[in-house]
């Protein structure tokens, strides 16, 4: 493949002298020489500056559902700005949506804002006002967005700094929040379901909230335990705390109706956003009637400028619309399936310890070990330079995936049987390129 990046260097100098870093999020900065510009995009297919084409498992952090620029979310919602964005007032298509919202994810009551962080933020009101309690459970590895609550002990924590297993520290996760807000967090282990009975019997008149990642869509999608997402439920129902699932990364991707469909469990609150717009911002809080009840004028505040604009309602809209009626989810599970199947096959060939975690619409690639991990702290013992060196190899024949093995790689209703296999021979070049050189190396060395 072309891997000339004479443009994105050139641009991404210019991005420097204006924007920290050349970044408008830190995420996106992969260090000076490897930091993409991305120019566009095209059902599975993005294009650099430099107009190197890559197949995208990153898909925008995981909005982008059915692919790039899907042309009849793009139709409608170019025929629907012609009448106006924004009225400060409920518009005809919020109502369209809520109504299909509620449909498919089996929620009573919904409202809208724009990211991931507004709707977990308003979650997380909501949960406090109904209980009258301040207090929340929040699970290492799990991230929940860019508001200070929840910005302890994410997926970026330094696993030796956690502190024993049996009383984790929180840990900051950026400077510029104050230390003492730590205390309406308890922090624990995720599929531990001891440590939960513990600190939920210990703290059970102050906890509002338990808020989890159904998937950890931000470490390597290691899965909950079944019987650990049961007892989170049941617990919650016996000492009256409101169950918040952050279904920002698993929601309209896992089932029509989330994780929450898909594990069988359902949540008092839900938090929406990513695929339930195919990339354009929108998300949602969304719960059962008597706790949505707080949300009144006066009461609960909840509210933004954009909250339910024409271009976010209209875009989830359309997006739902598809997803309810084609077999969306049924294709990017048949095909996410074929991949994570072929990326095994390839790897054991190769003799390199593994784990493919997660669900075949979102998975993640570990190097180093045979056995999945269960939690953030047994995540650490794989190898993620590693990856990051098979990552290299793959973006440089044009797979784009992130190259930090928590990422998943997400999938589209674009990504075809025919880019799979695309896909596949790409992988079996890139690992033998790694395993190859390295086996080499090992042996020189030996
Ligand atoms: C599980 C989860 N919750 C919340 C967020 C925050 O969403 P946003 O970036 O739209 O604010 C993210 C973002 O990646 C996420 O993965």
């Amino acid at each position: 493949m072309n891997t000339n990046k004479i443009k994105t260097h050139q641009l991404f100098n210019k991005a420097k002298q204006y924007i920290p870093y050349g970044v408008n999020s830190n995420f996106r900065y992969w260090g000076d020489e490897e930091t993409p510009i991305m120019a566009r995009g095209a059902g599975a297919y993005v294009w650099d500056a430099d107009d190197n084409r890559y197949i995208d498992y990153r898909l925008g952090f995981g909005p982008i559902i059915l692919g790039h620029a899907y042309p009849e979310v793009n139709r409608r919602v170019a025929e629907a700005i012609q009448n106006g964005v924004l009225f400060a007032a409920t518009t005809p298509i919020e109502i369209e949506l809520a109504e299909r919202f509620t449909r498919m994810t089996g929620m009573d009551k919904v409202r809208l804002s724009n990211t991931g962080t507004e709707a977990n933020m308003h979650a997380l009101r909501i949960a406090r006002a109904y209980t009258g309690r301040e207090k929340f459970v929040k699970f290492e590895g799990n991230y929940h967005g860019n508001f200070d609550y929840v910005m302890f002990s994410g997926p970026t924590a330094k696993v030796e700094l956690l502190g024993p297993r049996s009383h984790p520290h929180r840990l900051r996760a950026t400077e510029g929040l104050p230390v003492a807000i730590r205390n309406y967090m308890i922090s624990l282990p995720y599929n531990d379901i001891e440590m939960l009975e513990r600190a939920v019997v210990e703290h059970s008149d102050e906890l509002a909230a338990i808020v989890l990642e159904p998937i950890m869509g931000n470490v390597a999608c290691i899965l909950p335990d079944l019987a650990w997402l049961r007892r989170v439920r049941e617990l919650c129902d016996e000492f009256g705390i409101v169950l918040i699932f952050d279904e920002v990364k698993t929601g309209f991707r896992l089932a029509k109706g989330g994780a929450q469909e898909y594990f069988g469990v359902k949540a008092d609150l839900a938090a929406y956003a990513k695929a339930m717009g195919n990339g354009f911002p929108v998300s949602a809080v969304a719960g059962r009637n008597e706790i949505m009840a707080v949300v009144e004028p006066g009461r609960v505040a909840h509210g933004g400028t954009y909250c339910g604009n024409v271009v976010a309602a209209t875009a989830a809209n359309a997006t739902l619309e598809i997803i309810e009626t084609q077999s969306v989810i049924e294709s990017i599970f048949a095909n996410g399936q074929r991949l994570m199947d072929g990326i095994r096959t390839i790897l054991r060939c190769a003799g390199v310890p593994h784990a493919v975690t997660g669900v075949p619409s979102m998975f993640s690639v570990l190097l180093g070990k045979d056995e999945p991990p269960t939690d953030y702290r047994s995540y650490s013992e794989f190898d993620g330079e590693l990856f990051g060196l098979l990552g290299a190899e793959l973006i440089r024949r044009g797979i784009l995936v992130d190259d930090d093995p928590r990422e998943p790689w997400f999938m589209s209703y674009s990504h075809s049987a025919a880019v799979i296999d695309e896909s596949l021979n790409l992988v079996e070049d890139a690992v033998s390129a790694v395993f190859g050189r390295r086996a080499r190396r090992q042996r020189l060395a030996a």
